[in-house]
């Protein structure tokens, strides 16, 4: 299969958690895991995230020196910041809509449809489905590999990265731990979704580990 080589980038308390039991928008991490975060989007060609997260946060993360240039240079704007939803249930009053930014949307049927009218939200719609109406995540990635697309950076959440890692298309992962504690067993962890078993856990090989003041910035890769 044809597919953008995909990198995860999350921090995370040192107890594991994504986010707080209120899914507040407030960042947990310090300002060189938000460069890194930034380093990391500027070398993709999209940034892929899931509904819950932009729900959360209400628009998109910084957008890259890299795409303003290649907006100034008259190119293909990237990286496109790519909303995955089922439903596309997403209130079109969001900041993220008025956001300088390419918004594309990957969604099933159903949800490109409640988007029909509104055709300037979204530069482009990608629908992938499966048969029982899921996102179908190995036809988005071959379309997202014929559109060019050679890098993906996935910025969460917990929900969306489960999806990827069950369907085997996370190639590296970069985990910030950060030093606090949130707690909350309904607090959003890296990976959400139903779990692996141990048989079927996904194995990772460390890369690199670098500390930075007081995070520990943590590189894997997926071992295959
Ligand atoms: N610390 C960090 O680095 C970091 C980074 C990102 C996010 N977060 C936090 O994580 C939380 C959000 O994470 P989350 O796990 O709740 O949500 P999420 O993964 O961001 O988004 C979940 C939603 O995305 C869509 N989605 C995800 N996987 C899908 C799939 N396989 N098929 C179809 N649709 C899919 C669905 O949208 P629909 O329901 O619309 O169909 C689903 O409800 C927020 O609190 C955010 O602040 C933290």
């Amino acid at each position: 299969m044809s597919r953008p080589r995909t990198k995860v980038t999350l921090a995370m308390t040192a107890d594991g958690k994504i986010s707080d039991i209120e899914r507040s928008p407030t960042q947990f991490s310090s300002s060189s895991d938000r460069a890194h975060l930034e380093k990391q989007t500027a070398s993709a060609d999209g940034v892929l995230f899931g509904a819950g997260t932009l729900r959360a946060h209400g628009g998109a993360a910084p957008v890259s020196k890299k795409s303003q240039t290649s907006q100034q240079q008259n190119q293909s704007p990237k990286p496109a910041q790519i909303v995955c939803s089922s439903s596309a249930n997403i209130d079109p009053q969001l900041r993220f809509f008025r956001q300088s930014i390419p918004r594309w949307l990957l969604t099933t049927a159903t949800g490109a449809k409640a988007w029909q009218a509104h055709s300037d939200k979204f530069e482009r719609i990608i629908v992938a489905e499966t048969a029982s109406g899921h996102i179908d995540w190995i036809d988005a990635f071959e379309k997202l590999a014929q559109l060019d697309f050679q890098k993906l950076a996935v910025i969460g959440g917990g929900k969306l990265v489960a999806s990827l890692l069950a369907a085997d298309l996370i190639d590296e992962l970069w985990l910030t731990v950060c030093p606090l504690i949130l707690g909350g067993a309904t607090a959003t962890t890296p990976v959400e979704g139903a779990g692996f078993s141990p048989q079927q856990a996904r194995r990772l090989e460390l890369l690199s580990v670098e500390t930075l003041e007081q995070e520990v910035f943590l590189h894997y890769r997926l071992q295959r």
